[in-house]
């Protein structure tokens, strides 16, 4: 059961939703402000699941160019249910955390054959689906279909633990700081209210240096009485991300590159890449001794300096090796792209920074 006060909107959320009406950023996937009361469409749920799954982990930045890509590539659920997989997991490279865009397909793939192609409507039946954890039920919930749904993102959990100076550090505190939020969620508006949330940690209650002097909830807001807002959410020490190795062979013929699929299962599973050794623990120490993983074998140059992109659990540094060919021969595995448009290949972020790399001139 949810706890709300009385059913009374408390004060903190009234203000809110009137910093919300004058503040709001204007963003592709929303309603304006108190849409209802406006007689402005309600947002289309369709829109706002995509944007809810393009924006975890993700800037709203880097995410639209994407989602108006998406909407007008696919316009409805069945649109998307309809696409090949492949193209749905072209068009998302270099978003990253690629388990959404399979979770995605699947979901449209769902809700066409279980639902008509529509979404349900209580966070219930919405968490059922494939992709949709408690947060975007709750989101889809709310700012789609009206509800009232306790909307917590690492923004909400950052405007609570200051609200109420929580001393218990993050992730141990995510239950109570889900209560606190809960306390403070009303009926009235949901979805603006749980944007407005959003709005409020990305733009005014930010990680480093808050600007409470612009915060609606500053009067009541016991981190900022503290004098020191920003030790707020108190965090426990993560654990070091090991760093792993490897080698990327880019091998070129007449303007082509070899490239092929990695395996269906696991890290950016069933994406282009470049041909690439094993991710080892060890430093590549010039990279010699990955060689004998090289897809064939010709005159491997070793490039100076290297790439490096971060995953969720690990850090990778690849050193590129580039060869050439007099002819394109008719890989092992793998298939040939032509170099000039290395972009249309659906590279994911790590390999694209490989190729980038790669073609860099320099003098050897
Ligand atoms: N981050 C996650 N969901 C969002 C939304 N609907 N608006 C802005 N930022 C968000």
């Amino acid at each position: 059961m949810s706890v709300q006060i009385l059913d009374a909107v408390p004060d903190a959320a009234l203000s809110l939703l009137d910093w919300y009406d004058a503040h709001a950023r204007v963003l592709p996937w929303r309603a304006p402000p108190d849409a209802q009361s406006s007689g402005a469409l309600p947002p289309d749920p369709y829109g706002v699941w995509l944007s809810e799954i393009m924006l975890q982990q993700t800037t709203v930045a880097a995410v639209i160019p994407y989602y108006e890509r998406f909407l007008s590539r696919w316009p409805t659920v069945r649109h998307l249910a309809e696409a090949p997989l492949d193209d749905v997991l072209h068009a998302w490279a270099g978003l990253g955390y690629y388990a959404r865009a399979r979770n995605l397909h699947a979901c449209a793939q769902t809700l066409v054959r279980e639902h008509g192609g529509r979404f349900p409507e209580t966070e219930a039946e919405l968490l059922k689906l494939p992709g949709i954890g408690a947060y975007t039920a709750a989101a889809i919930a709310s700012i789609a279909f009206g509800q009232r749904a306790v909307v917590v993102d690492g923004n909400v959990e950052r405007v609570v633990s200051r609200l109420f100076a929580v001393e218990e550090a993050l992730p141990a505190a995510k239950p109570r700081l889900r209560d606190l939020a809960d306390r403070l969620t009303p009926s009235l508006r949901p979805g603006d209210y749980a944007q407005a949330m959003m709005d409020l940690g990305a733009t005014v209650c930010t990680p480093r240096s808050p600007s409470c002097g612009a915060c609606p909830l500053a009067q009541g807001c016991a981190a900022r009485a503290s004098g020191t807002p920003e030790r707020w959410p108190l965090k426990a020490p993560k654990a070091e991300k090991p760093t792993r190795h490897g080698l990327v062979f880019w091998l070129e013929a007449e303007g082509h590159v070899l490239l092929r699929r990695r395996p269906p299962r696991g890290l950016l599973g069933g994406l282009p890449e470049i041909p690439s050794s094993e991710w080892t623990g060890t430093p590549v120490g010039g990279g010699w001794h990955l060689m004998d993983q090289a897809p064939i074998e010709v005159d491997w140059q070793l490039l100076p300096g290297g790439v490096r992109h971060t995953f969720t659990h690990f850090h990778l540094e690849l050193t590129i090796a580039r060869g050439l060919l007099p002819r394109r021969i008719n890989p092992v595995e793998g298939f040939w792209h032509p170099v000039e448009a290395i972009e249309t290949a659906g590279l994911p972020t790590v390999m694209a920074k490989a190729a980038r790399h790669a073609l860099t001139p320099r003098l050897v």
